[in-house]
């Protein structure tokens, strides 16, 4: 037996239930928090399609909740942001005063080049101040901005050129990772060239690492844009108005721009603050993330600053720069109360700094707590975090479409008992349901796929940009009146979620999603290649790593390691260095089914050292023996 005992469970289970009875009372008195130029015709109105609408006849602007209501409240000196940055060597600090006459004189920028409500504006730049006043200066004055992550390659960032159709596209001239710096602007003028789509201006932030060339009729240089430009007061927008497009991994090469609206964000944002991370007004907050995820959205911009709390943009990793102490200098330094991150980045140091000697070295005291999320967290990193920290280590669970946790340990609400490699319990307004095949329910402790009752609460995607038909075939339509999280698991007798792996081709590596499918497209697109199959292997540092079996045309003759070789460079040139794409080998056939399915599934088994049986329908037994001798000289299938 469990403990859903009344007095543990209580508080939660009350606020969850009435969530769920009562969603627009729920989320109307959590809208309260937001300053709205116009109230809400209707707090959810379910007869929007191609999903309920949240706050509709609602008009609000998210950068005026962000910064200004702030200042004009008297708090103008408070820090809004803190910015670290190992890699170059350089800090500086923005008070809420400083922050919105930056974001007015940027989103001042923006409209001398045109750009009014309802336009996009792709940014592509690395974790420096600018990357927020560009993101926050969009909302602003109701432009619709899509952050695009700096470690994808040209071609992706074209396709979401493509897609997104910016007006103008706010970059910087580099990236910098350790070791090596990222010519930003060549990535972007490539990928300009190769979309149909052309922006009509790129503003560049120089940055002196690395300064880029600039084009003279396209781009402009940020610092000139800016400095020239005017202040721009907020502009409201319809709660439905979206706030911003952020393309995320599908099963193709095509992403899904999942799109999020203004209204419901905002108000989910705040509540999640205060209940999930319990972070007060003025309490440093720090996500750990990069702004090209949606972790970076909702809680290194997004949520600390409708909160009026702090928060930290880290340009750095948690080892290398310098050391495995980067983490707990920042929070020591900051005062940092609640620190998120992805296990993969306390994996990393506890690889280097097992026994927590660098955790020694600082005062830690003012930390409470440790969020981790963006891959399941694996007992053992929690139960090292949990030791060393000797602090509350929350897994919780939610993807790119929703915005902020499906599941969590709402610490605001109430500390409930961890169950470690489990993101405990569903968050108000997620009717989280685990289905069979047939879209029955299954009891709890069975595995199945997990699924969200409509309507999902406020975040969560209303449609995908431009494409309500993808957004109902890949959600809505498996089964019906249920949103498909795509994840499977169970629900065990306290109520308690497991999220076990994907039921598509989406792997997590580094905490970072990408597609199997859409590698496998870009190998196949390789002259040499046949026929291919990406799977997600396990990996002790990241998770999980892409690994690529392919089978050459006929007529190859040269040596297979020379196209190896090509391939894992195609993948870094295509899609970027983040898929992280480095194991590969050459076999004669694919293991399949007699009716030419491929057996992913048995060989991510196989490669992961897990029990596997010979399936009945297979075509071609040799296959897969051949697969375990080419895997095993990659070093996995050791079992
Ligand atoms: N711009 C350009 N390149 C980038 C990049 C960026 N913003 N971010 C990562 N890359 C590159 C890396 O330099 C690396 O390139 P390499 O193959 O030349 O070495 C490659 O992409 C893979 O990066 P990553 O998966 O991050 O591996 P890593 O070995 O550099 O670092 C960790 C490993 C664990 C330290 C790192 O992944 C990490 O800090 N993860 C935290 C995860 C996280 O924040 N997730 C977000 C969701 S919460
Ligand atoms: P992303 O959209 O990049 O945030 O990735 C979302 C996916 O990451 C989810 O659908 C899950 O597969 C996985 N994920 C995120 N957080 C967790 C978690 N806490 N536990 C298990 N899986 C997670």
């Amino acid at each position: 037996m469990g403990f859903t005992g009344f007095e543990i469970m209580s508080e939660y289970a009350q606020l969850y239930a009435e969530s769920l009875r009562d969603p627009e009372g729920f989320w109307g008195r959590a809208a309260e928090g937001i300053d709205w130029d116009r109230k809400a015709d209707r707090v959810l109105d379910l007869t929007q399609r191609p999903t309920p609408r949240w706050f509709v006849g609602g008009r609000l602007n998210t950068c005026f909740n962000a910064l200004d209501r702030h200042v004009e409240a008297g708090f103008g000196e408070r820090t809004a942001l803190l910015y670290d940055s190992p890699v170059t060597g350089s800090k500086a600090s923005y008070s809420y005063a400083d922050l919105r006459d930056q974001v007015a004189k940027v989103a001042g920028a923006l409209v001398d080049l045109g750009v009014t409500a309802g336009d996009r504006v792709i940014i592509y730049m690395p974790m420096i101040p600018e990357a927020v006043m560009a993101m926050l200066a969009c909302a602003r004055i109701g432009a619709i901005h899509s952050v695009v992550f700096g470690g994808f390659a040209a071609n992706e960032l074209a396709t979401r050129i493509e897609d997104a159709k910016p007006k103008v596209i706010l970059a910087a001239s580099c990236g910098i990772e350790p070791g090596r710096l990222v010519p930003y602007k060549p990535l972007l003028d490539t990928a300009i060239e190769l979309s149909k789509h052309k922006p009509q201006h790129c503003v560049i932030k120089q940055r002196p690492q690395l300064e880029a060339t600039l084009q003279a009729e396209r781009d402009r240089d940020w610092d000139e844009a800016v400095s020239a430009a005017s202040a721009r007061p907020c502009v409201a927008v319809d709660a439905t108005h979206p706030l911003y497009i952020l393309y995320t991994s599908g099963t193709t090469g095509q992403p899904k721009g999942v799109v999020r609206d203004n209204g419901g964000h905002a108000v989910a944002m705040l509540w999640s603050m205060r209940n999930i991370y319990d972070v007060a007004p003025g309490e440093v907050f720090w996500a750990a993330s990069d702004v090209g995820w949606v972790v970076g959205h909702s809680y290194i911009v997004y949520a600390p600053l409708l909160n009026g709390s702090t928060t930290v943009l880290y340009e750095g990793k948690p080892v290398g720069t310098p050391d495995a102490g980067a983490f707990w200098r920042v929070i020591s330094e900051y005062g940092v109360k609640v620190l998120f991150t992805a296990p993969t980045a306390f994996r990393a140091i506890k690889k280097v700094d097992s026994s927590g000697e660098f955790i020694a070295k600082y005062d830690l005291s003012c930390l409470q707590s440790l969020f981790l999320a963006g891959e399941r967290c694996d007992p053992d990193t929690l139960h090292w975090a949990r030791t060393r920290l000797g602090i509350p280590v929350v897994d919780h669970w939610w993807q790119t479409e929703t915005g902020w946790a499906i599941a969590a340990n709402p610490l605001g609400v109430k500390n409930l008992p961890i169950k470690p490699g489990s993101p405990s319990v569903a968050m108000p307004g997620y009717d989280v349901r685990v289905l069979d095949e047939s879209g029955t329910e299954r009891a709890a402790g069975e595995m199945g796929n997990i699924v969200i009752k409509l309507p999902l609460p406020p975040s969560c995607l209303p449609t995908l940009w431009n494409n309500d038909q993808r957004f109902e075939d890949a959600y809505l339509a498996r089964y019906p009146g249920y949103y498909l999280t795509g994840d499977a698991g169970f629900k065990d007798t306290d109520g308690y979620l497991w999220i076990m792996s994907r039921t598509d081709d989406v792997i997590n590596v580094a905490g970072h999603r990408l597609s199997t499918g859409q590698m496998e497209e870009v190998l196949c697109g390789h002259p040499d290649v046949a026929e291919c199959a990406v799977i997600g292997v396990k990996d002790d540092l990241k998770g999980q790593l892409p690994l690529g079996l392919v089978v050459l045309q006929g007529n190859v003759t040269r040596p297979e390691q020379e196209v190896v070789r090509e391939l894992v460079q195609r993948v870094r040139d295509q899609i970027g260095p983040v898929a992280a794409f480095k194991l590969a080998a050459v076999v004669q056939r694919l293991p399949k089914t007699r009716s030419g399915k491929i057996l992913r599934g048995t060989m991510v088994k196989m490669a992961d050292g897990e029990s596997w049986k010979m399936p009945a329908t297979i075509d071609d037994p040799g296959a897969l023996e051949e697969i375990a001798t080419a895997l095993r000289e990659l070093g996995y299938a050791m079992h």
